[in-house]
């Protein structure tokens, strides 16, 4: 019998911090998908979203057997969930959304979510949310590069990025990273900003879990596909992919 694989999608490396905490919790066969090639998903419209994960969902599971796709990615969620669930009803598809919602629950009063463009427009069109919300156009491709080559002018960009939250966020009491590629700052923010973070990475494991697919693994196994825009990234994308997933970056 094929094998069963979950499969986890992101822009880039954002994702994995999804799954670097989701296989703590379940053993299973999971395929990651960075689409690097159309990085920074944040920057895209809806409509390009929807096109492009249809395109990928179809043609992985064509190739594997698959039961589960984790759109690990907030952008990818508030844009393209509904549409995805309708064109295939036999997929378990889970989301990630910020964590607002568990910031609510925590009694936060003000509540800061910093997320993508994208992410921050769907989100606007939604009145569940209550909390200040600001896109910040670049820092999840500041982020990647940061990850591939941390170098000292990267690492400058990233703090002068992390300054400007703490700026935009006075006043708040609780700060939601909104995108999955901004739990890899986690540590340097919080040396920053002296308020709670949250990130939704705990709900999108438990609701993988919950949905009980899995006859038990007894280990995880998992297949890389990144699809790149440029290939000269290769080696550097290869070694933090396995460095994240060993566990050597931590997450917080
Ligand atoms: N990691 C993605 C998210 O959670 C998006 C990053 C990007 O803009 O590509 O929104």
């Amino acid at each position: 019998m094929k094998l069963e694989y979950i499969l986890f999608i992101d822009s880039g490396i954002g994702g994995l911090s999804t799954l670097a905490t989701t296989m703590k919790k379940l053993n299973f066969n999971y395929i990651y998908f960075a689409d690097n090639k159309f990085a920074p998903y944040g920057q895209k419209n809806s409509e390009f979203l929807r096109t492009r994960l249809e395109e990928i969902i179809n043609k992985y599971t064509k190739l594997y057997n698959i039961s589960m796709v984790v759109l690990a990615c907030n952008t990818a969620t508030t844009s393209s969930i509904s549409y995805l669930r309708d064109k295939f009803p036999h997929l378990f598809i889970v989301g990630t959304e910020p964590a607002i919602k568990l910031a609510n629950n925590c009694k936060f009063k003000k509540i800061a979510t910093i997320a993508t463009i994208q992410t921050v427009k769907q989100l606007g069109l939604s009145n569940d949310f209550k909390s200040k919300l600001i896109s910040l156009k670049s820092l999840a491709t500041q982020i990647e590069q940061f990850m591939l080559y941390p170098n000292p002018q990267n690492n400058y960009k990233i703090l002068k990025s992390c300054y400007l939250i703490k700026q935009l966020t006075q006043n708040c009491d609780c700060l939601v990273l909104g995108c999955t590629h901004y739990p890899f700052i986690k540590s340097k923010l919080k040396t920053i900003i002296d308020i709670p973070i949250i990130e939704g990475n705990d709900g999108v494991s438990n609701r993988v879990l919950s949905l009980n697919l899995a006859k038990k693994h007894k280990n995880s196994s998992v297949k890389i596909i990144l699809s790149l825009k440029n290939s000269n990234n290769l080696k550097n994308y290869k070694k933090i992919l396995k460095q994240i997933l060993a566990n050597q970056i931590n997450l917080c």
